[in-house]
């Protein structure tokens, strides 16, 4: 059953599938509309900002909170994922969401579960060169909390730049019929985009950090070449540079005469920490 168990602005958690179905039917009574924010929990003030936005575009607002094994390698961090029950619910509460879905990893994927999405066109290359299960996973689950929740809005951030195309893109090749808002990254006051792994770093790395987004800034503005930005980079303390690009905003694929907007997309590691940051360019 859903836990309504006397919670301020009236949010209800479920679990179930069942009980997400009755509770959504319940929020769309009278024709209501439904917006929908699928995170992975660990919430910060950027995904605050994605309800807030989800509340102002739609009568009623359902949130997802769900680390998605599928869209991590054996190697990374799905075990040591913040986790933050309580804490999450009490944002969730505060911000007025009306419906929180907490499913385990069972509900999502029952046994037997045999499918996949694979993407192309805007999955191709930057995150999927160095994280190839990557956006499998995420199709994967976002389609299926989606048939889930069937939401007539959804909104991401932009700091997922890769992953809001290829939403996108999955939303627009299977005809899904929800509208995709992107919503800009929100940053910390020296730039450093949030982001629930930014848990993880140690008071030096957390300022060493903000040296990302100032050397985006950089190159945005002609100042460095990509190449004595990342040089720049080492030099203040990050490790591997997966890659910075400069890339077709809409498309993600290279830069070319028909680009009407670009994108300067970067992931890189500082410490045991992968960093991602994007801006446009
Ligand atoms: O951006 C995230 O938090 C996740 O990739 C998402 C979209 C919730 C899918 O698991």
């Amino acid at each position: 059953m859903p836990d309504t168990a006397q919670m301020p602005f009236n949010t209800t958690r479920v679990r179930t599938l069942t009980d997400l179905r009755s509770a959504v039917a319940a929020l769309r009574d009278g024709g209501r509309t439904v917006g929908f924010v699928p995170t992975m929990g660990a919430l910060h003030d950027g995904h605050i900002a994605l309800v807030r936005h989800a509340k102002s575009l739609c009568d009623t607002v359902v949130v997802s909170i769900f680390v998605n094994p599928l869209q991590f390698a054996p190697t990374e961090d799905l075990d040591r994922y913040p986790r933050d029950e309580a804490g999450d619910v009490a944002r969730l509460q505060a911000v007025g969401c009306d419906l929180v879905y907490l499913p385990t990893p069972d509900v999502l994927y029952p046994k037997g579960f045999v499918s996949r999405i694979e993407m192309t066109g805007p999955a191709l290359g930057l995150e999927t060169d160095f994280r190839p299960q990557f956006f499998s996973g995420v199709a994967t689950v976002v389609s299926k909390l989606f048939n889930q929740v069937r939401p007539g809005v959804a909104v991401f951030g932009e700091k997922d730049f890769q992953q809001l195309a290829v939403v996108r893109a999955m939303v627009r090749d299977f005809d899904m019929g929800i509208d995709i808002v992107g919503m800009p990254t929100v940053r910390e006051p020296d730039g450093l985009a949030l982001s629930s792994r930014n848990a993880y770093l140690s008071a030096e790395e957390r300022a060493i950090a903000p040296n990302l987004h100032t050397a985006l800034e950089a190159i945005r503005d002609g100042k460095t070449t990509i190449d004595e930005a990342k040089a720049g980079l080492v030099a203040a303390g990050f490790g591997q540079i997966d890659y910075i690009a400069l890339r077709d905003a809409d498309t993600l694929g290279e830069v070319t005469g028909d680009t009407r907007a670009r994108r300067l997309l970067a992931a890189l590691w500082l410490g045991k920490t992968r960093l991602i940051d994007n801006i446009a360019a």
